[in-house]
């Protein structure tokens, strides 16, 4: 087991990882602050497909002097939104629950970032405990405070930065995980790798066959690394002032295609996988890296995706998708490249007529990770 500590202006929180943390970390940190209430928030999906963690977490904390309730809300990124966050305050308020009460967000990255969400916004902000059951969320979403749902017209465009008190990620969690969902959390893992430890791409690199598989000492060791790279990023840039964009690698075009595919068709961790080989590849287009750089990402990126296809999408259709990203101003975007394998940068000014022929390019030659319907 292994814990990191985030270190922040406003207070320092731990992350415990390992197998079994639930167990032995939930009930401590929680009876450390709730007084009356604790409410465990998770998804009806999770609840039907894997009763047993829901029920996990409810005994981890039935000890305590607290009365522990649920509350099941509609998985899916199409579902992060007003409407699901508007039922946590209803169930809230039929809970009645007041300043003291603690949220569980007990799931994935949507669930960790609705309920991330109402924490900061209930009755002017209570706390929250993290536990991702998701390796994308215990390797991202779940670390660093970053909170939000999303706008039909723009991923994540309502939100609040609310950290945690603590972040309890078990990899027994994992055991369940649809493969989809564990190859989708292994690209942002491995983006860690790619933007600031070329020590973790390595240690990825050597034990890929352990991808699919449920090695817990593998396991611990690749998300602790990963963790350590997001805190680190995070300690020094918490409200993403310069420094943290760069966690936003392959995130320009992952927004794209999630938010030009309706939020459901694919996961997010799959639109950042295309969205990384783009940047690499638009990386080594403009002279940053070197074609060996770009094959040797391609290598380890290349056989965890899977062909993302687009509705139809012209040159108009790509420049808008683009500047509804939030963090588009004056026509131009922060575009995250790399100038090395293990260190990336932020270009700004990056306009989207740039990147448009890169686009095409990139559709002829890496028809396996994205196409474009003809319409
Ligand atoms: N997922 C990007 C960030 O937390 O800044």
């Amino acid at each position: 087991m292994k814990t990191l500590e985030v270190k922040l202006p406003g207070g320092v929180y731990p992350i415990h990882i390992g197998a079994g943390t639930l167990d032995s970390h939930l009930a401590a940190m929680v009876g450390g602050i709730a007084t009356e209430l604790v409410v465990v928030i998770t998804s009806r999906t999770l609840n039907e497909d894997c009763p047993q963690h829901v029920r996990h977490a409810v005994k981890a904390l039935a000890d305590l002097p607290l009365r522990v309730e649920t509350c099941l809300i509609p998985g899916g990124e199409e579902n992060k939104n007003m409407h699901t966050l508007a039922s946590i305050y209803d169930r809230l308020m039929e809970l009645e629950a007041n300043r003291s009460t603690v949220l569980v967000a007990f799931g994935g990255g949507i669930v960790g970032d609705v309920v991330g969400f109402a924490a900061a916004t209930f009755m002017r902000g209570i706390e929250v405990v993290q536990v991702p059951t998701t390796l994308l969320a215990q390797v991202d979403s779940s670390v660093g405070g970053k909170t939000a749902v999303n706008h039909p017209q723009g991923k994540n465009t309502i939100g609040a930065f609310k950290q945690p008190v603590g972040v309890i990620i078990d990899l027994t969690m994992l055991e369940t995980l649809p493969e989809r969902e564990l190859r989708a959390g292994l690209f942002e893992l491995i983006k860690h790798g790619i933007i600031r430890d070329p020590e973790l791409l390595e240690y990825l690199e050597q034990n890929a066959e352990k991808f699919g598989g449920r090695d817990w000492k593998f396991w611990e060791e690749a998300v602790y690394r990963s963790c350590r790279v997001k805190a680190g990023v995070v300690q020094e840039d918490e409200r993403e002032g310069g420094l943290r964009a760069i966690l936003n690698f392959g995130h320009s075009l992952a927004h794209l295609i999630e938010t030009h595919t309706g939020y459901n068709a694919y996961l997010h961790g799959e639109a950042v996988g295309a969205g990384m080989l783009f940047a690499a590849f638009v990386s080594q287009a403009m002279g940053c890296i070197s074609g060996e750089d770009f094959s040797r990402l391609r290598q380890v990126l290349e056989p965890l995706t899977a062909p993302i296809m687009l509705p139809p999408l012209g040159r108009d259709g790509f420049t808008k998708l683009l500047m509804h990203d939030k963090k588009a101003a004056n026509r131009t975007i922060n575009f995250i490249l790399l100038d090395q394998v293990g260190h990336a940068f932020i270009r700004g000014g990056t306009t989207p007529e740039e990147l448009w022929p890169l686009f095409q390019q990139f559709l002829e030659e890496m028809p396996g990770v994205l196409r474009v319907g003809d319409g």
